[in-house]
């Protein structure tokens, strides 16, 4: 619905722009026609009629063409099979959820593991490690889902944000989904991006946006603001994807743990908070340039998380500030790309 406003308030504005000027020089004056006042009493009603059937044709065509195109899936062409992906998933004290989300992944064509980054100060209780394992050896695939607990095991846990981007071993592939345990992207979606990041292996691709703005753009000091969903939204301009869901080369783990400022590791332990923003830097200063952000639809299942907490925005402000001056730059880069999938749009 607010998807339609704003195309409203841009027509609306197009519409504004183009009555504007009125006849502007070498533009012509409309022609008036011979019987202009019995043409003028028919021609509302005519051209009514004639707008309703056009998107009566529209729609049977579009509809017709959609179901024409989906029978079409590119990865499944005989001959190519590009290589998988593993999911990993980002889990908290939320077993349900897990198993939910566990469930949903393994089940999806394209993926060839799903590891749980488990940091909770117990190991993995045998209920649940036992109603995942169900997913490894029955049905036609098997995918394995392992957990990756942290190193130093028993005692007191390490439940650092950082674990998260971990570097795992005994991947197959290259890309890794980056996923939080209550959300769930439908397996085509997950495809559809996965060939995304195929495209552009350095990038982060995924489906949550957001910005870094200038707080004061004629000011002298260079001060950022973190810019929510609608700030992206209301200006279709982002610089990071989350990492709650989005795909990258799995090299960026190793670097993250291991190549990263430990200064800003150290910043997100303390805070508890960031280690998105932190890759989305790294990343950025690694390319010089934007990431992805994939159009699809996502769904979350769980409760809401740390995001709808109070003072948020400014915390996750204080982290761009905070980051930018260890890079020494602001390294995040703005772009108004999107991916879109073409048998899902019509117009140019
Ligand atoms: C897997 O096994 C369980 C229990 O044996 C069964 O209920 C379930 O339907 C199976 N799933 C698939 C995809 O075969
Ligand atoms: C940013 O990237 C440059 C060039 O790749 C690299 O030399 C530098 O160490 C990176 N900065 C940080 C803080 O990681």
């Amino acid at each position: 619905m607010p998807r339609m406003t704003k195309l409203l308030l841009q027509l609306h504005a197009a519409a504004d722009r183009r009555h504007g000027g009125g006849p502007g020089p070498g533009r012509r004056h409309p022609l008036t026609p011979r019987h202009a006042s019995a043409a003028g009493r028919f021609a509302p009603t005519a051209l009514v009629l004639c707008l309703l059937a056009l998107a009566a044709a529209v729609t049977t065509l579009s509809l017709a063409l959609t179901l024409h195109r989906h029978g079409h899936d590119p990865g499944a062409a005989p001959g190519a099979s590009p290589r998988g992906f593993a999911v990993v998933i980002n889990t908290w004290r939320r077993h349900a959820l897990l198993r939910r989300s566990a469930a949903h992944y393994a089940a999806c064509p394209g993926v060839d593991a799903v590891r749980v980054v488990w940091s909770e100060p117990r190991p993995p209780p045998e209920r649940l490690r036992r109603g995942l394992a169900v997913l490894d050896n029955n049905g036609t695939r098997r995918v394995r889902v392992r957990f990756e607990t942290s190193n130093n095991g028993g005692s007191a846990g390490d439940s650092s944000l950082n674990n998260r981007f971990r570097p795992i071993r005994g991947l197959d592939a290259d890309a890794v989904f980056s996923v939080d345990d209550d959300l769930i992207v439908p397996c085509s979606t997950l495809r559809f991006a996965f060939d995304v990041w195929r495209s552009a292996p350095n990038a982060m691709v995924g489906f949550v946006p957001r910005m870094h703005w200038i707080a004061d753009p004629r000011g002298s000091t260079k001060e950022y603001r973190y810019g929510s969903w609608w700030s992206v939204w209301w200006t279709g301009t982002y610089s990071m994807v989350l990492s709650k869901a989005s795909f990258f080369h799995r090299r960026y783990l190793d670097l993250y743990t291991n190549q990263m400022l430990p200064s800003i590791r150290k910043y997100v332990n303390e805070n508890r908070n960031c280690e998105d923003i932190a890759m989305s830097f790294l990343v950025a200063n690694a390319t010089g340039a934007p990431p992805i952000w994939v159009q699809g639809r996502i769904f979350e299942i769980g409760s809401s998380g740390i995001s709808s907490l109070k003072g948020h925005g400014l915390q996750r402000s204080r982290c761009l500030n905070t980051f930018a001056a260890m890079y020494g730059h602001m390294p995040l880069v703005a772009t108004t790309v999107k991916a879109v999938d073409s048998r899902r749009s019509w117009f140019w």
